[in-house]
């Protein structure tokens, strides 16, 4: 795993939107990967930079993102799907047909997942995966114990992440407890992945994940086996590195 520790997130930001940036320009179609979370917000606010002032061409792009919250309809604030749109896809040229996010309202799970599966597989695999990390080093929400060969399937929160996540819903009781998630095999499988952190609260589960043993308990490890995997981080979440 290649370790860019940069001295702060818009820094590190910025060369994970350069990442990109340079794979859509040298393959039009490139297919990527995507993340929600506060992490990636400011490499988003970055490409659409470059879109908008440089004419980064997202046209045909396809994108996969990691997960969504069982329940939510796309339009409910707290999702998913309204956080891509409002903080990327609207202010790029994707085309709507080629953007994916799990359904969290889908009637039948198992086979959306085994749908959502076989979809990036028809479009060639993820080029490039950006993640982000949850504390307890959960990826995608591959929480820990979770499978490292695992596939798109629904997931439990543990009560951590649901506090973690609770600023978008008003309170820790109002997150949903259910998630569709990339597997850690899904996320494995892509050619390039980038994981981003950021902040003091990251260190450990960064520490767990860069030097620690491959384990379970921190799916975020099993990224050491992965064979282009960069990993992207502030002084802040590079703390607790020996
Ligand atoms: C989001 C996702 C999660 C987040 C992680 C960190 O799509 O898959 O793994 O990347 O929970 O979230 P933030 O960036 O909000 O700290």
């Amino acid at each position: 795993m290649e370790i860019i520790i940069q001295p702060n997130a818009d820094e590190a930001s910025m060369i994970a939107a350069r990442h990109v940036a340079r794979l859509v320009r040298d393959k039009p179609n490139a297919v990527l990967g995507l993340a929600t979370g506060s992490t990636p917000l400011m490499m988003y606010r970055e490409l659409v930079r470059m879109h908008k002032e440089q004419g980064l061409d997202f046209s045909e792009v396809t994108t996969f993102n990691l997960d969504e919250y069982v329940g939510l309809s796309p339009d409910h604030p707290a999702s998913y799907h309204a956080f891509m749109w409002d903080n990327f896809f609207s202010h790029i040229n994707v085309k709507r047909e080629r953007v994916h996010v799990p359904d969290g309202q889908s009637s039948h799970v198992p086979a959306f997942c085994r749908k959502y599966e076989e979809a990036i597989v028809a479009a060639g695999g993820i080029d490039l995966q950006v993640l982000g990390i949850g504390s307890d080093g959960h990826i995608g929400f591959n929480e820990p114990s979770s499978s490292l060969a695992s596939r798109t399937r629904i997931k439990t929160l543990t009560a951590q992440t649901r506090e973690d996540n609770a600023k978008a819903f008003g309170s820790a009781d109002q997150v949903p407890f259910h998630v569709i998630t990339m597997g850690v095999g899904t996320i494995m499988d892509t050619r390039h992945v980038i994981i981003l952190a950021f902040g003091e609260k990251k260190a450990e589960a960064i520490a767990g994940a860069v030097e620690g043993p491959i384990t379970a308990m921190n799916p975020a490890s099993i990224l050491q086996m992965h064979p282009v995997a960069t990993c992207i981080i502030d002084e802040g979440a590079a703390t607790k590195l020996k």
